[in-house]
């Protein structure tokens, strides 16, 4: 089992993890038919020892996934293959809908320090991107694994037992990668489900830490399910990318952090997924701190159907920025956080995120993947206008891309 710091044993122990890595093509198509899109082509970037994943792997039929206890996935109809609106991702979504509080948010801070970085911020002038008042990115694109998870991963890690089988989780890569990070430092094993839609970059960016990764027809939610299928069978610690406290306190210390690096700012624009970045942002903006401005793209209109409908929704998502938007349904803690804030979300499309791609590019020299620029596109497009005098913090959340616009 883990114990709460690290060390150096552990630091050896993640060498050894670190040499380990491999890459694995589970095919998913029969596991969720009618719901899994992709090509299919099987990809295998790396395995050392591709029989100990696959001979283990569980997610091999429809029966298994339908037999897995409650709040799991059900059949909507006949030939339809859709899960009905009760459909809950399984056992790896492990989220009890618990808001962490203002203290929850301190203990992470406390607990990562050291561990996670302070990114550092970048003043621009507005004039520089079109608008008025006072731009601040704040750069998290710099974080370890080139994207702000390892927060929230790494915090969830170090709040619970880790039995030695180690952590499972389902990503679009970013998760994964910061899990990967995070279980390395601490010299256990991670298992982690990607979706085929992702780009490859991001499966070698997981194995380059040293997890073990299972790339998944379909998208994000095809990965969970995979995952969820997994750990059913096995005593491994499921880490959600989104929807647990411990994610969202992990993700909150970002919050607290630009409070103190921009402490007279009035609006701060996050992108939105799942929700778990906008809620402990959220949540560490409240008492005083600036107005949060969740942005997603109407390509992964996820935020905005549950706000619309009162509760998590499942949607169609697809587009450019997928690979880290792409959950089909918000998390309950973001959506509670959100709602209680009374704080909606805006939109924008995707040619404008590959344009806000170009311009953080072209101006700064960010080399911000779609997902890590769809803050700035709210920005750019008019979805939030500064007034003069507002200082705006736009956080660029991720990097992890082979290819800018
Ligand atoms: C770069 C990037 N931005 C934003 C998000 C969305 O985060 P959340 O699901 O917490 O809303 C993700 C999620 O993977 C991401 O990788």
């Amino acid at each position: 089992m883990y114990s709460a710091q690290p060390h150096v044993a552990a630091e050896a122990r993640a060498q050894k993890v670190l040499t380990r890595t491999s890459v694995v093509r589970v095919r998913a198509r029969h596991l969720l038919p009618g719901r899994v899109r992709g090509s299919g082509r099987n990809r295998c970037l790396r395995t050392t020892n591709p029989s100990s994943v696959a001979s283990k792997c569980t997610c091999s039929s429809v029966a298994e996934v339908r037999r897995l206890g409650s709040g799991q996935r059900q059949s909507s109809g006949p030939g339809d293959g859709r899960p009905s609106d009760s459909w809950q991702p399984v056992s790896v979504a492990s989220s009890s809908g618990e808001v962490p509080s203002t203290g929850d948010l301190q203990a992470a801070a406390d607990r990562l320090a050291g561990q996670v970085r302070r990114t550092p911020v970048l003043e621009v002038r507005g004039s520089e991107f079109g608008v008025a008042g006072r731009i601040i990115l704040k750069l998290e694109h710099t974080q370890h694994t080139g994207s702000f998870k390892p927060r929230g991963a790494l915090n969830a890690l170090l709040t619970r037992e880790i039995p030695p089988a180690g952590v499972v989780a389902a990503s679009g890569g970013n998760h994964g990668a910061a899990v990967a990070w995070a279980a390395a430092r601490l010299g256990v094993p991670a298992t982690i489900f990607v979706p085929a839609t992702s780009p490859p970059t991001k499966a070698a960016r997981i194995a380059s830490y040293g997890g073990q990764v299972h790339v998944i027809d379909g998208y994000y939610d095809e990965a969970v399910v995979a995952a969820g299928t997994y750990a059913a069978h096995r005593d491994v610690t499921s880490v959600h990318a989104y929807d647990e406290p411990a994610v969202v306190a992990g993700q909150g210390t970002l919050g607290l952090e630009l409070r103190e690096q921009v402490p007279d700012a009035s609006a701060v624009l996050v992108t939105v997924g799942g929700g778990g970045l906008v809620a402990g942002v959220t949540l560490a903006c409240r008492d005083g701190g600036p107005s949060v401005v969740p942005i997603e793209p109407t390509s992964c209109p996820t935020l905005a159907a549950a706000l619309r409908a009162g509760g998590p929704v499942e949607v169609e998502v697809g587009g450019i920025a997928a690979d880290s938007t792409g959950a089909r349904r918000a998390g309950r803690i973001g959506l509670q956080v959100l709602r209680e804030a009374g704080i909606g979300v805006r939109s924008v499309t995707d040619d404008a995120i590959v344009k806000a791609q170009r311009v953080l590019w072209e101006r700064c020299r960010i080399a911000a993947e779609p997902g890590g620029a769809v803050a700035c596109a709210g920005l750019l497009t008019g979805a939030f206008r500064p007034h003069p005098g507002d200082t705006v913090v736009v956080v660029v959340c991720g990097a992890n891309t082979a290819n800018l616009p």
